[in-house]
């Protein structure tokens, strides 16, 4: 635990330290409050002249042309194990993307991939992309899927998964709705094959985030209580069409 703390610390700092170059929102502080994520206004604004000299890189097209391929154009991902992205906040994505980069998070069977690719992306590259991704839109995670369709939603798991999430209060980080906020990841949607792997992870203590919340929220569940809760969480979107 001691060592884990301080791992914690060092991640921290140098996040921060990313983070704090930041135009906009994030220039304000290390931490914003959940659900204030940057308005999609704001990311259209006029460059400065003194910006004009320089391309502007095009971090949207940039997703289309090297991520969207994975995780869906608009975000939602058709292929087995690879998480949606829509929806997602900025300030998680550019966590997730620096400990990638870093390569410490490496619990899936294709984190080597990801740590790969965000090996090459400099500091406003990771704030390019995760500005892009927190613009797609979760409107995509309950747009009529494509083939194949998703397997039927199993209601008495879903209930169990259900009942599960409400007793260990994942909402109370996690937002009522499960759509996460700030530094905090949308789980309602996400596919239930990644939830999978990641609640295993978390619990095993191969996947270890920049806190330990998620550690210590799934201390005492037992591997049937993981996989319902996934169902659960993954089915959230579909039930409310
Ligand atoms: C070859 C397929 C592939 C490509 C291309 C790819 N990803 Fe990923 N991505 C994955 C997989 C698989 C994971 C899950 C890895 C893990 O959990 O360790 C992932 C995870 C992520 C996550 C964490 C999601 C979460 O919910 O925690 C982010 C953020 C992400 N990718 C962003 C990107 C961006 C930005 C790009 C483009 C620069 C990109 N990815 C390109 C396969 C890909
Ligand atoms: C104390 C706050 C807190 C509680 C309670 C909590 N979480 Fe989390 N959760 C987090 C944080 C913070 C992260 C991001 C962790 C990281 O990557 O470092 C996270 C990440 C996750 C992820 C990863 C999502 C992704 O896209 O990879 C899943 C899944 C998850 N939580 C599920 C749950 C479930 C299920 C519960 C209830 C049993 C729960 N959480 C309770 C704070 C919490």
């Amino acid at each position: 635990m001691r060592l884990w703390c301080r791992a914690t610390l060092w991640q921290w700092t140098t996040l921060l330290s990313v983070i704090a170059m930041a135009p906009g929102a994030w220039a304000q502080g290390p931490a914003p409050k959940p659900q204030a994520s940057k308005p999609v206004a704001a990311s259209k604004a006029t460059p400065s002249p003194a910006a004009a000299s320089k391309p502007v890189i095009d971090y949207s097209e940039r997703y289309a042309a090297n991520c969207a391929a994975c995780h869906g154009n608009e975000g939602r991902s058709e292929l087995p194990l690879v998480p949606s992205l829509a929806g997602q906040h900025s300030f998680y994505v550019i966590t997730q993307l620096f400990l990638f980069r870093d390569g410490r998070r490496n619990d899936h069977p294709a984190s080597a991939a990801m740590s790969a690719l965000a090996k090459g992306m400099s500091d406003g590259d990771l704030r390019g992309y995760s500005e892009a991704v927190a613009r797609l839109p979760a409107a995509a995670l309950t747009a009529t899927p494509a083939e194949p369709a998703p397997p039927p939603l199993d209601a008495a798991r879903f209930e169990r998964g259900r009942q599960l999430a409400t007793a260990h209060r994942c909402g109370s980080c996690h937002g009522a709705d499960l759509a996460g906020g700030g530094q905090v990841p949308r789980l309602g949607g996400q596919r239930e094959d990644y939830l999978q792997i990641v609640l295993k992870g978390f619990q095993s203590g191969t996947r270890l985030g920049y806190t330990p919340a998620m550690n210590e929220a799934l201390s005492g569940l037992k591997a049937e209580d993981l996989d319902d809760l996934a169902h659960y969480l993954a089915g959230t979107l579909r039930e409310s069409r």
